[in-house]
């Protein structure tokens, strides 16, 4: 496969079957999955298996045939929408969505100019990779596009700041006249409304809200990203833009949508589809064939059913409230935020200086892999955990996730002599 791939783990974890939040290994270990949002409702669960089997076996075509199954699928999910996001086109992953809502965004304004955060992941095509500042490309950011710093309150220019809200958001001004300078418009402003490549940062009340309106005020539109706090993540709201009381002009969704069938989505209003309509237009082979839309339905089921997102804000609360617990055992704790079943733990090797623990967050990954509890890490620094489990996580996995975070903080801090060997039970 190249070594463009990397693997997770300094011992790589194989998996062979999964069910809610557990995972086994080829050698019958069970792991904790604390970090995959794709199986959003659990592993391989029964209900939207099933959807999908029942409906490949029925027929299995794409959009340019009549089917109800695409149409009963678009209406539950702009249902879940403000009034006037009421169209939804489809699509196979969330590059694809984001790539999409740019194409409909250049359409609406006729404006070409991209504003993005400075430490952003949306994807990995090549325009999507454009937008993507996480990365380096290999190939130079086009002119088209402009940075403006991710909006945090514990690091970054405006940590602290009293008027932190209003001095990140007036970078998207600066990155208006940047682009005016280069002959350009702005088209849109994209941001992952959950901000959680950057880390989860607790964002500065009203800042989306203003810098959404700077944008608006000179002509661009608003993408909301929703492909990481998107179907009840954040337990509060379905959608993360709900959190910043601000409406995007244009969403983009995908991960989670189809529990791991291959589904993702662009939400928007009829004016905006119009416009890019009118010189275009759209066809995707598998998005919105009817098995993706029968999967993604039974996600939508399951999701209400089994009361997830609820789920998320109670577990997320209880989780809160045990990691801060840890945090005045633990000085390497730093910062947590975050909120449902998205949590992001900062560790530092200082609280006052906030030095990025990278190789410390790094150590801890890996031991807590080897006590059968699978997380990942995120942010500029690679120094948060980030605990993002499938939403049927209870507090019986996050009273697991505690023990074990306490037991890896203590080996950490040499507080501990020695892990005890292993698995979860
Ligand atoms: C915020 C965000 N947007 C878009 C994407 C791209 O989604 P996909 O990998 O399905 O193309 C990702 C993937 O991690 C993401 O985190």
């Amino acid at each position: 496969m190249g070594p463009a791939y990397r693997l997770f783990y300094d011992q790589p974890v194989h998996i062979v079957s999964g069910e809610g939040v557990w995972l086994y290994d080829a050698d019958g270990n069970k792991y904790l999955d604390v970090y995959n949002n794709v199986p959003h409702v659990g592993h391989c669960h029964p209900r939207v298996v099933d959807a999908v089997c029942k409906q490949a076996r029925t027929l299995n075509t794409h959009t340019r045939y009549l089917h109800e199954r695409v149409i009963e699928y678009a209406e539950r999910l702009t249902a879940k929408f403000p009034d006037g996001l009421d169209i939804a086109m489809f699509a196979c992953t969330g590059t694809e969505a984001n790539e999409l809502a740019l194409r409909l965004a250049r359409a609406m304004t006729g404006a070409t100019g991209m504003i993005v955060t400075d430490n952003a992941y949306h994807g990995n095509s090549w325009a999507i990779a454009q937008i993507t500042t996480t990365y380096e490309s290999s190939e130079k950011r086009a002119d088209n596009i402009v940075t403006v710093p991710s909006p945090d309150s514990y690091r970054g220019p405006y940590a602290g700041h009293p008027q932190a809200a209003e001095k990140y958001a007036a970078h998207l001004q600066e990155a208006i006249d940047t682009l005016h300078g280069r002959g350009l418009r702005p088209a849109a402003f994209i941001v992952d409304t959950i901000f959680s490549n950057e880390g989860l940062p607790a964002v500065p009340p009203g800042y989306l809200a203003r810098a959404v309106e700077i944008v608006r005020n000179a002509g661009g539109l608003f993408i909301a990203d929703e492909v990481q706090p998107g179907f009840g993540r954040t337990g509060r709201h379905f959608w993360g833009f709900e959190n910043h009381a601000v409406v995007p002009d244009i969403a983009t969704m995908g991960k989670p949508m189809g529990n791991g069938y291959p589904l993702s989505a662009v939400v928007t209003s009829a004016k905006v589809v119009d416009a890019f309509a009118r010189h275009s237009h759209y066809f995707n082979t598998f998005g919105g064939s009817p098995v993706a839309c029968a999967a993604g339905l039974a996600v939508l089921d399951v999701i209400e059913q089994e009361g997830l997102q609820s789920n998320a804000l109670e577990t997320g609360n209880y989780l809160l409230e045990g990691l801060r617990e840890l945090a005045s055992a633990s000085p390497l704790i730093g910062d947590i935020r975050g909120g449902g079943l998205f949590i992001g733990i900062e560790l530092v090797r200082d609280r006052s200086s906030r030095d990025p623990a990278t190789a410390e967050t790094a150590r801890a990954v890996n031991l807590l892999r080897q006590q059968g509890v699978l997380i990942g890490s995120t942010g500029r620094f690679d120094n948060i955990l980030k605990i993002r489990p499938p939403l049927v996580f209870t507090r019986e996995h996050a009273e697991i996730l505690l023990r074990k975070l306490a037991l890896v903080m203590e080996e950490i801090h040499g507080t501990k002599d020695g892990l005890p060997g292993g698995q979860t039970s």
